[in-house]
C-alpha cells in the first residue's frame, strides 16, 4: 500500500489527522507543509464558480485544478473528489478514477455515499485505487437544505451501517460531514479506519475544512467554519496601496525599473 496512506492509517488513536482543501498551486504549496491530506474538493464549484450545487462540477474541471495543486504538493496525500455522475457504476468509477490519477498524479479519490457505493468502493480498491469515503451530508445527492445527520435512531443506524460498509469495502478513511457528536464518537470507535470530520465534533480522528473559509476568502456562515484570518482585508490593503502609488506616480521608482 502507498506509504502516505499507511501514514494516515497509523495515526488512528495516536495523532489527529489534518486535512484542508486546495484548488490551485499557490495555496497548495503553503498548506502542504502543515497538513496530512490535501483535498481537491468539488466544493470548488461553489467557492470558485458560485455554483448553487456541486452537481455542476465535472471531471475535466477537477482534473485541471488538481494538476495545478499537484505542482504545490510534495509531502501530503493528495486526494481528488470524483464529481457527480462520474461513478454511477463500477466500470464508470474505475475508468474515471484511473483517468484522474493518470492525468493528475494524485494519490487517491474521494467518493460520496455509504452502503449505496459499497460495491463501487470494493471494485476500486480491488483495482488498486485508494478510496476516501464521505458520509453524513453528501452534497452531490442531497436535495434542498443541508441538515446535520444523526439526530434520530433511524439516521444513527444508517450512518453506522454506511461507515461499516465503507470500512468493509476497503476505504482507507471516511469523511463525516455534519454529524452529531455522539454518533461521530460511536463511528470513530467502531471502525478501524480514521474518520475525518467536518462539522462532526472533536471525536473524529481528524478534521477537514475548506481553506478559503478559514482564510476569510468566502462569506461562509456555517456553524462549524472558524475563520482564522480576514485575508480579504490584507489583500484589500495591499491592492489599495498599489493603486494609490500608481495614481501618484510613486510606483515604479528607479528600483523597479530597467
Ligand atoms: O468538496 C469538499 O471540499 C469536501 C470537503 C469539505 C470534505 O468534500
Amino acid at each position: 500500500m502507498n506509504f502516505k496512506i499507511n501514514k494516515i492509517l497509523n495515526k488512528k488513536n495516536k495523532s489527529k489527522i489534518v486535512c484542508l482543501t486546495a484548488y490551485s498551486k499557490n495555496i497548495a504549496q503553503i498548506i502542504d507543509k502543515h497538513v496530512d491530506i490535501v483535498l481537491v474538493g468539488d466544493s470548488l464549484g461553489s467557492v470558485l464558480y458560485d455554483f448553487k450545487t456541486t452537481r455542476k462540477v465535472n471531471l475535466k474541471m477537477m482534473i485541471e485544478h488538481t494538476k495545478s495543486v499537484r505542482v504545490g504538493v510534495t509531502k501530503s496525500l493528495l486526494v481528488i473528489d470524483l464529481p457527480y455522475n462520474t461513478y454511477r457504476n463500477k466500470s464508470e468509477a474505475l475508468r474515471n478514477s484511473k483517468k484522474a490519477i493518470k492525468d493528475t498524479k494524485c494519490d487517491a479519490v474521494k467518493i460520496e455515499g455509504g452502503i449505496r457505493v459499497k460495491n463501487i468502493v470494493s471494485h476500486l480498491v480491488k483495482n488498486k485505487i485508494p478510496v476516501l469515503g464521505h458520509i453524513g451530508i453528501t452534497p452531490q445527492t442531497t436535495k434542498g437544505k443541508f441538515k446535520s445527520k444523526g439526530k434520530n435512531e433511524i439516521e444513527k443506524r444508517k450512518l453506522i451501517k454506511d461507515a461499516r460498509a465503507l470500512e468493509e469495502s476497503g476505504a482507507f478513511g471516511i469523511v463525516l460531514e455534519c454529524i452529531y457528536g455522539d454518533i461521530s464518537k460511536i463511528i470513530t470507535k467502531l471502525v478501524k479506519i480514521p474518520t475525518i470530520g467536518i462539522g462532526a465534533s472533536i471525536h473524529c480522528d481528524g478534521q477537514v475544512l475548506v481553506t478559503d473559509d478559514i482564510l476569510g476568502l468566502t462569506n461562509a456562515k456555517t456553524k462549524f467554519v472558524k475563520k482564522y484570518i480576514d485575508i480579504k482585508k490584507v489583500i484589500n490593503s495591499a491592492v489599495t496601496k498599489f493603486k494609490n502609488e500608481v495614481k501618484t506616480g510613486k510606483y515604479p521608482k528607479k528600483k523597479y525599473s530597467y
